[in-house]
């Protein structure tokens, strides 16, 4: 069997055309969509407890093609944990690899010691165990490694699980976890030509992409609904790729959530551009008694200007196929969703952020360096604009944002509501309302970086700490000194 029919990217893919090709259905994309497990907490002395270990080893990803992997508690990506706002979080991760690690909380508030970045590495054979008090809107977030320079390898090898937050308020989307709320961990591995060997992926000036998704873990997976209507958590755990989501059926889905919460309302939508490390809670109308396909359309990312721009975002491929239940009425679409106070733009300390090929404001990442330096409990705007002909992201720690405005517009639909990480497309500029937590601690930086792991690993990363004193716009020393 070649490439084409295993349905890897690149190949014409059966489900390249909608309606086309019904006859392939049954034999491509036919393995049942794993779902990651719920992480059973335990409860001691008032904290919900959870226990994760990093693991490597040797995972079938793709039928007879066996690679080298990591995971928590398990070889290939992690459990799924869950918190509702206003519990008392801990989580020991105990270290099992050969290489020292790290556990940061992505899209989480926490304190900059809690964050899990490179400053807060497990040594192998050591046990971390961070604490915090979840404060924080119901949302998809994420757990993976952090180490610097190693993160495109870790979280490329599996290592990365969801962290469900829950309001105390029911949201009333479907909320029954594996059965019509359905976690999807989409990432991108390479198979060898031919098939039977994990290959080398092709780099690109936007990092790695592989030639086959996977999906939780699963190759060309099925999903059977019992309902007709699902809310998918979509999480792109890619190093590099971006998908361009899209119903077989041209049906519009609508999107009930973005990074950091719920939006006031779902919007309608045909097409959603999801780069590395962005999430989107998507309700879907399954056809009664027959079947829809979620894939990947090609888009551009603003590239086409550029030499040499591949990306991986311009093939079609299909990334979950599922089977409409034979019975069932379709429910309405809840009207109005439980959120989230949005902040309107307000005035606060400006800065603004260029980034380049692999850096930030002309710099690469220094872990000894303070880039900026913030108040406390205060909100600012942060003009990001992409002066490189390459696409990127932008990713804060410790905070949601809002995306205030878009190339001096209103935002893409795609980027309402609380988000911690907005893609940027060459020549664009996004405007951000960042309202930074009470955690003052200006010992332990937090960092802001493109999410395109390659571009990260290469130092396109920079540190903020925030402070009980004034804001600065000078970098400074970790020692204190200026810059
Ligand atoms: Cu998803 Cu700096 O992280
Ligand atoms: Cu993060
Ligand atoms: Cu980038």
């Amino acid at each position: 069997i070649g490439l084409g029919a295993l349905g890897a990217i690149g190949g014409v893919g059966f489900w390249a055309t909608s309606g086309k090709h019904e006859e392939d259905a049954g034999t491509a994309f036919a393995t049942p969509l794993a779902i990651p497990p719920l992480l059973q907490p335990e409860m001691l002395d008032g904290e919900r407890v959870f226990r994760l270990s990093a693991q490597a080893g040797e995972t079938e990803l793709v039928p007879g093609v066996s690679f080298a992997t990591m995971g928590f508690n398990g070889t290939h990506l992690g459990p799924t944990l869950r918190a509702t706002r206003g519990d008392k979080v801990r989580v020991h991760v105990r270290n099992e690899l050969a290489v020292a690690t790290t556990a940061h909380w992505h899209g989480m508030k926490v304190p900059a010691s809690q964050d899990g970045t490179a400053h807060q590495a497990i040594a192998k054979g050591t046990t971390w165990s961070p604490s915090w008090t979840v404060e924080q809107d119901a949302a998809t977030l994420w757990y993976h490694p952090h180490p610097h320079g190693q993160t495109e390898l870790q979280v490329g090898s599996g290592m990365a699980g969801l962290f469900l937050i829950d309001d105390k308020e029911p949201s009333g989307l479907p909320s029954d976890y594996g059965v019509d709320d359905i976690p999807l961990i989409i990432q991108d591995v390479t198979v060898q030509s031919g098939g039977q060997r994990e290959g080398t992926p092709t780099v690109t000036p936007i990092g790695r992409i592989g030639n086959t998704v996977i999906v939780n873990g699963t190759h060309e997976p099925h999903f059977v609904a019992t309902t007709r209507q699902l809310r998918l958590r979509v999480l792109n755990a890619s190093a590099a790729r971006c998908y361009n989501l899209e119903l077989s059926t041209g049906e519009d889905f609508h999107l009930v959530g973005t990074d950091g919460g719920l939006l006031s309302a779902p919007a309608a939508m045909s097409t959603l551009l999801l780069s590395p490390a962005e999430r989107a809670e998507i309700l879907l109308t399954v056809p009664q008694d027959a079947e829809v396909v979620l894939r990947s359309v090609p888009h551009d990312l603003g590239m086409t200007k550029g030499d040499n721009m591949t990306s991986g975002a311009e093939d079609t491929f299909g990334i979950l196929r599922i089977t409409g239940s034979k019975t069932g009425t379709e429910p309405p679409l809840p009207t109005a969703l439980p959120s989230a106070n949005h902040p309107e733009a307000v005035s606060g300390v400006e800065r603004h952020f260029m980034l380049g090929d692999t850096t930030i404001n002309g710099k690469s990442m220094d872990m000894s360096r303070i880039d900026t330096v913030v108040k406390a409990s205060s909100t600012e705007l942060w003009t990001v604009e992409n002066t490189s002909k390459r696409a990127h992201n932008f990713h804060i720690h410790g905070t949601q944002f809002i995306v205030a405005a878009e190339n001096g517009g209103p935002p893409a639909p795609r980027n309402q509501g609380w988000k911690d990480t907005v893609f940027i497309e060459p020549g664009a500029s996004v405007q951000l309302t960042v309202p930074f937590s009470e955690f003052a601690d200006p010992a332990t930086p937090y960092m802001y970086h493109c999410h395109m792991l390659w571009h990260e690993d290469q130092g396109m990363m920079a540190q903020y700490v925030l402070t009980n004193g004034e804001a600065s716009a000078e970098p400074m020393m970790a020692d204190g000194a200026m810059h």
